[in-house]
């Protein structure tokens, strides 16, 4: 068994691993200095391209169109890439055993390496109705949506079951963004899931029901406020019903399973400290342990608008978070420091012809401005959230750019609101002053 030593080790090679390589190689690393270790096969690319483009039923989006950094418009690092700029790129390579105190970590192969600083950038893995016990969840065609493996088993089952129905199971981005693309090349869609309304991590009622709309305009039906409880297969094993808890059943080619993810901090436990379900970092993602950081899902940090620790799911933050930890590490070599991660939550979602954007905290009291009704061909609306008499967040479907710009300014800036009322009538202008 081989054993390698590095001075940095990115663990992982999702979102995160791929900018934390991109801030490496801008600050310079000498040729053997830094590795990327992931158990995925192929180099860091852009994941939400997965939900999107990549399901298209024409022009679909296929590697290398999307590696790591083209989200943000930054350099596209290509697999031969990393060697040029000396990175060592360990692709295949599950690690299995982490060592902190030891600084090492041994892979599925046996294979061992040890680091100086460490950089966790495990990210999330999905919750599999498996793991509740539903009856019949493990047969064919019930898919999940991680990685681009599982993204490949998507396209495949899509050709397989051409025009067939489908049942997507859970009611957040997974399942919003699934649906659409299942519809888009012409599946039966039905989705279920739990609440009275998707989304409920961040819609309210209001902005669901423009979506729910929509989405059955297009032809998807939406049972809300029941799970799926089991599920019959045909003689070869794929999927051929799905029950529901309130004894409804739905015939299926495809399952879609989007509910939820939990953060990969299994290989860490008892060794770092955690928080709030992650591992939980200071301002420059720096772990309880010395030398190790952990940024993306996986991170619990400090956010400092809100003076509270958070964790975010989403890609913006992937991208900063690694960036930050970067930063932080070379400064800290040159004896000097980065100022604290000052974040301000950004997320978004495209389907169909739609495109939403979030910025601040989806807190308080919320008011809808604009035109939501789902059957205009072109939607234009939008939300604010106000707390304590201050509006802490925005939204916004259909935004254009500078519109976009101004949600982020408002949330950041977290102006007095006179009125919920005057909030509606000023709509995304009263974002456009601040
Ligand atoms: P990420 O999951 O990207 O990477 C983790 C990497 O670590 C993977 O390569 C994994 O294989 C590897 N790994 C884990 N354990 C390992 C081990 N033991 N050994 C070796 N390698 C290991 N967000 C958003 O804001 N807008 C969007 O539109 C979308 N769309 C979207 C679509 C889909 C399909 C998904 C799954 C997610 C999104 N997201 C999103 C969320 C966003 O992609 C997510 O927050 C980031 O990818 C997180 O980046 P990380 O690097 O933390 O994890
Ligand atoms: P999610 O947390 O967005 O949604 C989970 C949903 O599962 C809940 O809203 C609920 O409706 C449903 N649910 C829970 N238990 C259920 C059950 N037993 N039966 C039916 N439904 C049930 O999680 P997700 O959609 O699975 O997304 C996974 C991860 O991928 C998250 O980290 C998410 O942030 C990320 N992601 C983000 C984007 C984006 O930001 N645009 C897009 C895709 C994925």
């Amino acid at each position: 068994m081989a054993e390698k030593s590095f001075k940095y080790i990115i663990l992982g090679g999702g979102v995160s691993a791929g900018y934390a390589a991109k801030e490496f190689a801008s600050q310079g690393v000498k040729p053997g200095e830094l590795a990327v270790i992931s158990k995925e096969a192929v180099a860091p690319y852009e994941r939400p391209a997965l939900s999107k483009g990549y399901l298209f039923p024409e022009g679909a989006a296929r590697l290398p169109g999307f590696h790591c950094c083209v989200g943000s418009g930054g350099e596209k690092l290509l697999p031969e890439s990393y060697k040029q700029k000396g990175i060592e790129l360990i692709l295949s390579t599950e690690i299995v055993k982490a060592d902190l105190a030891a600084k090492s970590l041994v892979s599925a192969a046996g294979d061992v390496f040890k680091y100086e600083t460490l950089i966790i950038a495990t990210g999330s893995t999905v919750l599999r109705l498996t793991d509740f016990g539903v009856k019949g969840a493990d047969s064919k065609n019930i898919l999940y949506l991680r990685e681009i493996d599982d993204a490949d088993k998507v396209v495949e089952a899509i050709k397989a079951k051409k025009g067939g129905k489908a049942v997507v199971v859970g009611g957040g981005y997974i399942g919003l963004e699934l649906s659409a693309a299942l519809r888009i090349n012409n599946f039966d869609v039905t989705m279920v899931f739990p609440e009275p309304w998707c989304m409920p991590r961040l819609f309210t009622a209001d902005i669901a029901a423009f979506y729910e709309t929509y989405y059955t305009n297009k032809g998807v039906k939406i049972i809300k406020g029941t799970v799926a409880s089991g599920f019959t297969a045909h003689p070869n094993g794929e999927v051929n019903e799905v029950q529901l808890k309130d004894g409804r059943s739905l015939e299926a080619d495809i399952v879609i399973v989007g509910v939820g993810a939990k953060p990969l901090t299994a290989l860490f436990k008892g060794q770092v400290e955690e928080d709030k379900g992650g591992i939980k970092t200071d301002a420059f993602f720096k772990t309880s342990v010395p030398d190790v950081y952990a940024v993306g899902d996986v991170a619990t940090f400090p956010l400092k608008m809100y003076g509270d620790m958070r964790r975010v799911e989403h890609v913006d933050h992937s991208r900063k978070s690694a960036e930050q930890a970067v930063k932080a590490i070379k400064a800290a070599e040159g004896g000097g420091a980065v100022e604290e991660y000052d974040y301000l939550p950004f997320f978004y979602s495209r389907s169909f012809d739609l495109s939403w954007q979030f910025y601040g905290d989806n807190v308080g009291d919320s008011v809808l401005f604009g035109d939501s009704n789902p059957s205009n061909p072109k939607p234009r609306f939008g939300a604010y959230w106000v707390k304590d008499g201050k509006v802490v967040g925005a939204f916004m479907e259909g935004g254009s750019g500078d519109e976009n710009k101004a949600l982020a300014k408002v949330a950041k800036a977290r102006p007095v609101a006179e009125s919920l009322d005057d909030l509606t009538k000023q709509g995304i202008s009263f974002a456009a002053k601040v």
